[in-house]
């Protein structure tokens, strides 16, 4: 397992391709058809953080590396070419993004182009795709950086301070982290230690976060990472694996007492969004909740378990399949759900943010 991890890791150094062109303007149209909201509260902006859950540009833009979400047949359903999301469309930045009735946020990496003029009011995208609250690797931007990134905006007066106060800020944190360290350890669990050096960390972001000005803070909490069909594949994606589960839960678990203890008496600053009861509600075909056709496996699936989805060889052949309608899969390739497995795990954590947000 943990050296088919590593190899999926290897594929985005594995070749060497530069991208600079695509995706602004395919990010400045995403999810804006969706209804706008008239009510009280009004967001203005949304600042998102994380890893590749949120990610909507960010990874991709160095030299050397092959990052499959910037080839086809990522973004085939939304906008129909890649844009560096890892997904078959829109992804979680996107549906918060639409929910506040504003429009995907600019990535960090398009502020100097001329798209950034017709994005900028609606936040940044800091969230970078690998990228964990510690260093992952050498490509990413680990999570301080990223706040780092969005102190330096705002010190820079690229979003005043009033603009903060009433503005959303989305930190993805998917488990990187711990797939990292396993890698690296050679270990089936992290230690305890590790955990709580993780959580110290996230701690220090999220206090940042808001300290820069922001006043409402969603924070994900672990999704059903066994699920995976990163993990199902062993067993042709009939089982969710359930040693992996239990990790989950306790860092579940101690999420809810940081955003608790962060919240203080009285402080409603920040709240953890439920992708693992979302997503397990529709793994588990829980009653009401959407349904699909496959749950476990994945639409864009590598032929082996060396090659991922978007992968071709020398000769250009492709190393993955390609399932006949994407929407009948909750998971788009190994790790990340489809635009319709995110579609209906949003319409699952709706209600909570719009009582968190007041809406
Ligand atoms: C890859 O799959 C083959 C058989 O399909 C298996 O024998 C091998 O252990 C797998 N390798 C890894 C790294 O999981
Ligand atoms: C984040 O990355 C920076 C730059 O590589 C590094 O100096 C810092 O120690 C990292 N922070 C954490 C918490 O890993
Ligand atoms: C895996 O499951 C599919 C159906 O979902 C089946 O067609 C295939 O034969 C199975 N493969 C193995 C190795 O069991």
């Amino acid at each position: 397992m943990e050296k088919a991890l590593r190899h999926f890791f290897l594929l985005f150094f594995a070749f060497s391709l530069v991208f600079l062109s695509m995706g602004s303007e395919v990010n400045a149209r995403a999810s804006t058809q969706r209804h706008k909201r008239s009510n009280g509260a009004h967001y203005k902006k949304l600042f998102v953080f994380g890893d590749s859950y949120a990610d909507t540009g960010n990874l991709g833009n160095l030299g050397n590396m092959f990052t499959a979400s910037w080839y086809e047949p990522y973004g085939m359903t939304f906008p129909h070419k890649p844009t560096g999301r890892f997904s078959n469309g829109r992804l979680l930045t996107d549906y918060v993004a639409s929910f506040l009735g504003i429009r995907s946020p600019l990535p960090y990496k398009y502020r100097r182009l001329e798209v950034s003029k017709k994005l900028l009011p609606y936040g940044m995208n800091f969230a970078r795709a690998g990228s964990g609250i510690f260093d992952n690797s050498n490509f990413q931007d680990n999570l301080t950086l990223q706040v780092d990134a969005f102190q330096w905006q705002v010190k820079a007066g690229v979003f005043p301070e009033y603009d903060l106060k009433s503005s959303v800020a989305l930190v993805s944190v998917s488990g990187n982290d711990y797939k990292y360290y396993k890698e690296t350890k050679g270990s089936d669990t992290a230690t305890l230690d590790f955990v709580n050096r993780l959580f110290q960390q996230l701690k220090t972001e999220l206090k940042r976060i808001h300290d820069i000005g922001v006043r409402k803070v969603l924070v994900t909490n672990l999704h059903p990472v066994g699920c995976t069909p990163y993990m199902t594949r062993v067993t042709n994606y009939t089982k969710c694996d359930s040693t992996i589960h239990f990790e989950g839960q306790a860092h579940n678990q101690m999420l809810e007492t940081l955003i608790k203890e962060l919240n203080g008496a009285g402080t409603n600053t920040f709240f953890s969004l439920d992708l693992f009861t979302a997503f397990d509600s529709i793994i588990n075909q829980v009653k009401g909740a959407p349904k699909f056709e496959n749950i476990l496996k994945p639409c864009c699936d590598g032929n082996d378990n060396t090659s991922t989805c978007a992968q071709t060889d020398e000769n250009g052949m492709k190393k993955y399949s390609l399932c006949s309608n994407p929407d009948t899969h909750f998971y788009w390739d190994w790790l990340h759900p489809s635009q319709a497995g995110w579609a209906a795990a949003f319409e699952y954590l709706k209600p909570a943010i719009r009582r968190f947000l007041s809406l």
